[in-house]
């Protein structure tokens, strides 16, 4: 019976289980980004709200992107349980820390899906993951500018609201 169902995709069951997974941690970043939105917004960082609002709103749309494609190819896809979320952040500075390290196992995930489209001659969703490369540079490149700006503006004085106001630039910029 399964091998039947199988038959109604053209997705391979390791691509199609590699898909939901993406899904799941494109939902967790969404929903992690949110937190690290509300930390700053409590702790007086509106931009820095702003901009990980906005991130959060993104990873959502990734979410369902990948969602999308797995339903158009006849697959099954899975809406995803989110666990674990952090709430609460050390500093700061922590924060973007943490969402550069996020985005950069993001990519390395991107990449392991790749890897398992060629394993699997699947060039159709390497070609819809083409995409998803091209995004990770951009987010990459934000977060790691982001956390930039703390060893370039600093933090005494009037500097956290200084990377504060320069952060949401960033993210117009690349945008
Ligand atoms: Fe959807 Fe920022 O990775």
């Amino acid at each position: 019976m399964k091998d039947l169902m199988r038959m109604k995709t053209s997705l391979k069951e390791e691509i199609e289980n590699i898909l939901n997974e993406q899904v799941k941690m494109e939902a967790h970043a969404s929903a992690k980004y949110l937190a690290m939105a509300s930390w700053c917004d409590r702790n007086g960082y509106e931009n820095s709200a702003d901009y990980f609002f906005k991130q959060s709103e993104e990873e959502r749309e990734h979410m369902l992107k990948i969602f999308k494609y797995i339903s158009d190819m006849g697959g099954t896809a899975i809406s995803p349980e989110v666990t674990k979320v952090p709430n609460d952040f050390d500093s700061f500075r922590g924060v973007f820390e943490q969402a550069l390290e996020s985005e950069i196992s993001v990519s390395q995930s991107i990449n392991r899906i790749i890897d398992a489209c060629r394993k699997n001659h699947d060039y159709m969703t390497e070609k819809f993951m083409h995409w998803f490369l091209q995004e990770q540079i951009e987010e990459e490149y934000v977060a790691r500018r982001a956390v930039e700006l703390f060893d370039v503006i600093g933090e005494e004085g009037v500097g956290r609201f200084m990377i504060d106001k320069q952060v949401i630039e960033i993210k117009y910029s690349a945008e």
